[in-house]
């Protein structure tokens, strides 16, 4: 039964041009009839009445099936139904005081008061269905001065100047993302249309990772493939580049800020993704002195490596930055020793790396290949202890670890001193309990 009201509610889009159609004829033939003071029409207007009546009230119905779908909300919503509603009735009423003044029973000026009651019923039922699509600000968004867009941040001279959230996460989400997810339109019950409404986050909860929660539902659902029912942006819309799921996944991970320059994120991988996205830096170079070029990887090798089984991702086209993943489908054939050696043939060209519930432990966390570029290593749910911290050395741009759910102790704390450049370490579900611990943010 739902999925039958879903299927005719989607009609509705399509449904109200009728009445829209026909009423506005009735009232355009209505006044020409005035002007020539003519009585020729008569007929074809009582028929425009008639039809317009009927349609609206089919458009009626199809919208509340829609309604019923779910993800309207707010007052928007009841205005342009109760709207829509009494328009058909007075459309009705004009078609039965209209189709017997044809014998002149009524004043005159009564069909008249009441097609202009019609067509502004009209008008203001239209206007709010159009709010409820495009949002309530289509079409001031890009007027001079008061439109909304006129309020937006101008555009960065240089990368000193980037606001991470204003001029790179806001004009993503406002293109991909806003149609569905803003206050009238709550897809999810998410609106992401400011920063108030982001930092509410959705049914599910924050986006932003809290002590309650390891993984942002934002994050997974970008990154699902295009096929999956819960992907974001839905199958079929407008999808979010490499570029702009990895400056999606950045933001958030570095935690909810909506007002800090992007230069103060101490990042290079963030730096370099979204001085690109801006045209401010050339890919994988130039701009800023700590975004260094780093070597090509030719195709074969990752041919290779992704057909052994590896989750191999460009950061940005072209950069030779990448984030790999080993899946546990990956060790279904080889050993877990095998396929981290293979991690050796692109050390300096990973900059995210995902190792979490594969079962790793001391040993071949000892045996893993020094990486030059590292900045972002899960090493979830694995066979971990406190002696493996010291192990990270190898790793000398880490900046954010994820330990969740192994056996480690406040005894390891000492040895995170090692890891200048680390910020932040999840230890949630682990024996950790001091809280903090120099420059280091535990989060737990
Ligand atoms: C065509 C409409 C549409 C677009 C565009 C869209 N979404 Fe959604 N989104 C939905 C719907 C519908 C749901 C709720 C249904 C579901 O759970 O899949 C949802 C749910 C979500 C949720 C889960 C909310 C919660 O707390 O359960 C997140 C997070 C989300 N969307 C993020 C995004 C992001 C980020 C974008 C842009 C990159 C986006 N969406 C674009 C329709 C859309």
């Amino acid at each position: 039964m739902e999925d039958l009201a879903i299927f005719f509610g989607r009609f509705h889009p399509i449904l109200v041009h009728l009445p829209i159609g026909f009423l506005i004829m009735a009232f355009l033939m209505w006044g020409f009839q005035k002007w020539k003071k003519s009585h020729a029409f008569d007929q074809a207007i009582a028929f425009c009445l008639l039809m317009g009546t009927i349609s609206a009230a089919l458009a009626c119905v199809a919208g509340y099936l829609l309604s019923t779908s779910g993800g309207y909300e707010g007052a928007l919503i009841s205005q342009h139904m109760w709207g829509g509603i009494f328009t058909t009735l007075v459309a009705g009423l004009v078609y039965v005081v209209f189709s017997s003044n044809l014998s002149s029973r009524w004043p005159s000026a009564i069909a008249s008061t009441l097609m202009m009651v019609m067509i502004g019923g009209l008008s203001f039922t239209g206007h709010i269905g159009g709010s409820l699509t495009h949002g309530s600000d289509f079409l001031t968004e890009y007027a001079p001065i008061f439109g909304s867009r006129a309020n937006q941040l101008p555009p960065p001279a240089s990368m000193e100047e980037v606001v991470l959230y204003g001029h790179v996460i806001q004009p993503i989400l406002q293109e991909k993302c806003i149609s569905c997810h803003r206050s009238d339109k709550l897809k999810g019950g998410l609106s992401l249309k400011n920063p108030e409404s982001i930092r509410k986050g959705g049914e599910s909860g924050p986006l932003f990772l809290t002590s309650a929660k390891e993984t942002s539902e934002l994050i997974r659902r970008i990154h699902l493939p295009e096929s999956n029912e819960e992907v974001m942006p839905p199958k079929g819309k407008s999808q979010l580049t490499e570029a702009e799921i990895a400056l999606l996944e950045a933001w958030i991970m570095a935690g909810e800020d909506f007002e800090k320059p992007l230069l103060s994120y101490g990042n290079d991988t963030i730096q370099n993704l979204a001085g690109s996205y801006l045209g401010l830096v050339k890919n994988g170079s130039g701009g800023n002195e700590s975004i260094g070029a780093l070597a090509a990887i030719d195709s074969m090798t990752l041919v290779q490596l992704r057909e052994s089984g590896l989750v191999i991702r460009e950061l940005l086209a072209d950069s030779y930055r990448y984030d790999v993943s080993i899946p546990q489908t990956a060790l279904a054939n080889q050993d877990l020793g095998n396929i981290l050696g293979k991690l050796e043939l692109i050390k300096d060209n990973i900059i995210w790396l995902n190792v979490s519930d594969l079962g790793l432990d001391n040993a071949q966390l000892a045996n893993l290949t020094p990486m030059n570029n590292l900045e972002k290593l899960r090493l979830e749910r694995n066979k971990l202890t406190d002696k493996s911290i010291s192990l990270l050395a190898k790793f000398p741009k880490l900046q954010v670890l994820n330990l969740y759910g192994n056996d480690l102790t406040d005894a390891c704390l000492s040895d995170f001193q090692q890891l200048q450049k680390l910020e932040k370490v999840y230890v949630w579900q682990t024996k950790i309990t001091a809280k903090q611990a120099g420059k280091v943010e535990l989060v737990s």
